[in-house]
């Protein structure tokens, strides 16, 4: 059993290693392409949680590539702003701001899918990037509100899964329609403090590589993104420290859209976006699972620990019991 432990132990460390070197900041695959810029050029990009975040990064980065773009999430005001930062061959005057709140309900949600496609003339949504999510601070399992619980499905499964019923009868009458869905590495491995976000990002994953088994024959192509830490506007103003900041290494969002977009643009099916040591757990998880379990059960408690303390929640030394990490 000691054997086994430790060749386990030496096995992981050699594979973080090796990941270490040869992945930068993400999977195999998708390092290996370059953004393929006809894939957007004019199309009919809508794109939801537009207004910060990884959302606002992508709303730039599509622009820049010619598409025409849809922008939403709950704040209008905030929409606004970041269309007036878009430039590109539609952008920023023809950008379509569509505000919408994924908790609404579907006859909110059916109108606004009914908006998003008379767009541009009628010319229907091309791609639909379900981006928009809802996360809370760290906390155990156990100790999450009704009302937060219900939340996160709303915004996180359910709406997005509702738009995605409504807009497919569209793409199928087209022939083609695209959904990248930024999930998470949270939604490939167990993430011990997020446990509800983990459990919604999980549900994405099964509700749309399902929903393309049943369609890619008709046209409808998904691609499903897993990043790991991503440095944001928002994950700094929430940062507790700059040495926290420094200790978390996390992908730039500028990078993560970026990645995204090489992603969506080859059709890949699914693709990992992160520094180690995510990846490498990813990894394990994948194609390990007895040991990236056994890794997982090892830093779980402690994991949730450092995130009440407020300490780096990534951090390799979870593993040898530094709790403050
Ligand atoms: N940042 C990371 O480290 C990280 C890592 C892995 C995966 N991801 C995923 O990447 C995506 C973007 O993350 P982020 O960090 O950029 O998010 P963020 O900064 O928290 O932004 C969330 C976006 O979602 C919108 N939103 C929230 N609730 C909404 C609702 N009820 N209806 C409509 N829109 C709503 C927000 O706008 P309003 O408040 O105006 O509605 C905002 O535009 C998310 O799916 C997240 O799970 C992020």
């Amino acid at each position: 059993m000691l054997t086994i432990i430790i060749i386990s132990i030496l096995l992981s460390i050699f594979i973080t290693i090796l990941f270490k070197f040869i992945t930068a900041d993400g999977d195999f695959t998708l390092l290996s392409k370059r953004v393929k810029r006809d894939k957007f050029e004019d199309k009919v990009v809508w794109i939801t949680g537009a207004s910060r975040g990884i959302g606002e990064i992508l709303s730039k980065q599509l622009a820049s590539l010619g598409a025409k773009l849809i922008i939403s999430a709950r704040s209008e005001a905030e929409l606004e702003r970041v269309k007036k930062q878009l430039a590109g061959k539609y952008a920023p005057q023809q950008v379509m701001v569509l505000p919408l709140d994924l908790a609404s309900g579907e006859d909110a949600l059916k109108e606004a899918v009914q908006e998003a496609e008379s767009f541009f003339d009628g010319a229907g949504v091309d791609y639909m990037i379900h981006n928009a999510a809802y996360e809370r601070p760290k906390s155990s399992a156990v100790d999450v509100s009704e009302e937060s619980l219900k939340a996160a499905f709303e915004v996180n499964v359910l709406g997005p899964i509702c738009l995605t019923r409504l807009l497919v009868p569209f793409m199928l009458d087209r022939g083609r329609g695209h959904f990248v869905v930024m999930s998470s590495a949270a939604g490939k491995t167990p993430a011990p403090g997020q446990a509800v976000y983990s459990a919604t990002k999980y549900a994405l994953n099964g509700y749309f590589h399902t929903l393309r088994s049943e369609f890619c024959r008709k046209g409808i192509n998904v691609t499903i993104v897993c990043p790991g830490p991503i440095k944001t506007s928002s994950a700094s103003a929430t940062s507790n420290s700059q040495e926290k900041e420094l200790a978390e290494k996390r992908v730039s969002s500028q990078r993560c859209a970026e990645l995204t977009i090489i992603a969506a643009s080859h059709g890949l099916k699914e693709v990992w976006i992160s520094y180690q040591p995510v990846l490498a757990v990813m990894y394990l998880l994948q194609y390990m699972p007895s040991i990236g379990f056994w890794l997982m059960d090892k830093i779980g408690a402690r994991r949730v620990e450092a995130a009440t303390q407020k300490g780096n929640t990534y951090s390799l030394s979870l593993l040898f019991g530094n709790k403050r990490a």
